[in-house]
């Protein structure tokens, strides 16, 4: 039987995680859950975090899908890895993917790490880059006005370029050569990040190596698919019209036939 990846983020932002696997893995299908009744986990507590995220889980699994790909960074940060033992499909967060290409990329050891309030307070991707590398100087900012604005659509104005130049001010202060991007709407900034910092920096979205990851291991697992006509299925747990309206943006094609998930 064939059976689809599973994604799951707090809302519509995981869908560059899905761009990617679709461009990585055509032939597999993907059933996506957006919790947009819940959005944004980026502010909420590590408790509630951990609770959305089991009902998020436990929803996927009712659709049988073979793997999890955890799309939110906030998650991945703060609930993955107290709920990893507890399942035994294999999940995929994006923090590690993240923090590797990061010290892949960077030459003078000095990484900047932006995303949620959730996200740099946990200090995941700082404890993944120190266990690669411990030389490594990280700088670390939580961006919290960049998602309403990329959910706005406010991915140029000069309203953006002002307060990305204010939290980043610390990065181009510590001189980093590498810039996470450590929040699932930030992709959707990169010509304002790369404005603010420089072309000296590189801009590091964990989309592509979370995708390859999901690849390794469906392949290791023999659980690779190759079919002609894969499905992609979105549901969400408020909204449906609110999610197709912003889908486009990133996915960048657009998603008919969002789905209100019975349970939520
Ligand atoms: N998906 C979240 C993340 O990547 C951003 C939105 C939220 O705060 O829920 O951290």
């Amino acid at each position: 039987m064939s059976r689809a990846i599973g994604v799951f983020d707090s809302g519509v932002g995981g869908l560059t995680v899905v761009r990617e696997l679709i461009r990585q893995l055509p032939g597999e299908s993907i059933i996506y859950f957006g919790d947009t009744a819940r959005v944004p986990y980026g502010i909420k507590s590590k408790e509630t975090v951990i609770r959305f995220s089991i009902e998020n889980i436990l929803f996927l699994l009712k659709q049988e899908v073979k793997l999890i790909c955890i799309a939110c960074n906030t998650v991945s940060s703060i609930a993955l890895p107290v709920i990893r033992g507890h399942f035994r499909v294999p999940m995929v967060g994006v923090i590690s993917p993240g923090a590797r290409e990061a010290v892949y990329a960077t030459k003078n050891k000095r990484i900047g790490v932006i995303g949620t309030k959730a996200t740099i307070a946990s200090g995941a991707y700082e404890r993944e880059i120190k266990a690669l590398d411990e030389r490594i100087r990280i700088t670390s900012s939580a961006c919290p006005l960049f998602v309403p604005f990329v959910e706005e659509g406010w991915l140029n104005q000069k309203a953006v370029l002002e307060v990305a130049g204010v939290y980043l001010e610390p990065m181009k202060k510590a001189k980093v050569d590498t810039l996470i991007l450590g929040c699932t709407h930030y992709p959707l900034l990169k010509s304002v990040l790369k404005k603010v910092m420089g072309p000296g920096v590189t801009l590091i979205d964990s989309a592509k190596q979370v995708a390859t990851e999901v690849k390794q291991i469906l392949s290791a697992d023999g659980l690779l698919e190759a079919n002609l006509k894969p499905t992609r299925s979105f549901y969400v747990s408020d909204g449906p019209a609110w999610f197709s309206g912003l889908a486009r943006r990133f996915l960048g094609h657009p998603v008919n036939n969002v789905i209100k998930a019975e349970s939520f």
